[in-house]
């Protein structure tokens, strides 16, 4: 595969501090892109920053909460005056909530995952493809990290759930919308992915998320990395409105009871 064409493009990813933006963050930044690394957590996006740029790659950091709209449009802002265009936008950081009925989840947690994950998205695409629009960028692009629970309700998730239904969603319209202004858009749906967001969750619980899932393991962050890259580049224009599991499976259907040996 040739991603040649990914060289130069300024791209904006946030959450880059961590797990899966900062995977997606160092493979940009290794094949030539320029990356705006956004994230809360400073000393973790400085990280991220840091390394790209020991290995020969271009990465400034930009303090940023993704909960504050104007915090966003200062993101885009300054990406655009550091570097003088805009290209792409990964739409990365995100929370996870998950364990309890819907009953038992409080406004407050509803108010917040609904800012943090849904909220968020909706107002990064906003600044960010006025940006890449006015930039005249050729290979346009704007990825959203969704969730299988963005295809596939999950029990016990309800309102995390309801955030990546949501960002599937506006991945979708807003793909018809810039189609014929060359800004692809498309959602990222990673399964169980070990990443720090599943923080101190039980032995039991990873070793769940590992046994049910049919590839018998739970993902790594390069493995929606390597999806992000394809996405950004020249090779996939003409795919767009797509929302794609990263999730060895997990996410194509149901088990059954079955015998079977290689
Ligand atoms: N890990 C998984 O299994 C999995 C599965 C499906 C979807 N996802 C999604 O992938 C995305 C990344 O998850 P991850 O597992 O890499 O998580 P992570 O916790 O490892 O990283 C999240 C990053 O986002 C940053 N962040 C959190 N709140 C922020 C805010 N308000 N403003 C700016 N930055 C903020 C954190 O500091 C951190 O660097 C999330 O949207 C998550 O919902 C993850």
């Amino acid at each position: 595969m040739d991603f040649e064409s990914v060289r130069d493009k300024v791209v904006i990813v946030t959450g880059g501090g961590s797990g899966i933006g900062k995977a997606i963050a160092v493979n940009y930044g290794r094949h030539g892109m320029k990356v705006v690394c956004a994230d809360i957590n400073s000393s973790k996006g400085e990280e991220t920053v840091d390394l790209i740029n020991e290995n020969g790659g271009e990465s400034v950091f930009c303090h940023t909460d993704v909960g504050d709209s104007e915090s966003i449009e200062r993101l885009v802002k300054s990406a655009t005056e550091r570097f003088g265009r805009l290209d792409g936008i990964v739409n990365n950081a995100g929370i996870g909530l998950g364990g309890f009925p819907l009953h038992e989840y409080s406004i407050a947690e509803c108010e917040n995952i609904l800012s943090l994950n849904l909220k968020s998205v909706f107002s990064a695409m906003k600044f960010a493809s006025e940006a890449i629009l006015k930039s005249g960028s050729d290979g346009g692009f704007i990825i959203n990290i969704a969730s299988v629970a963005g295809l596939v309700p999950q029990s016990g998730q309800s309102l995390y759930t309801a955030t990546k239904h949501g960002v599937v969603g506006i991945t979708k319209s807003a793909a018809i919308e810039y189609a014929p202004h060359n800004l692809t858009v498309n959602a990222i749906c990673p399964g169980y992915i070990m990443t720090p967001i599943f923080g101190n969750a039980p032995k039991e619980a990873m070793q769940y998320f590992s046994s049910c899932c049919p590839a018998g393991r739970m993902g790594t962050p390069e493995d929606c990395a390597n999806l992000a890259l394809f996405l950004a580049s020249d090779m996939a224009r003409y795919i767009s409105g797509a929302s794609i599991p990263v999730d060895g499976a997990l996410s194509a259907g149901a088990r059954n009871l079955m015998q079977w040996k290689k």
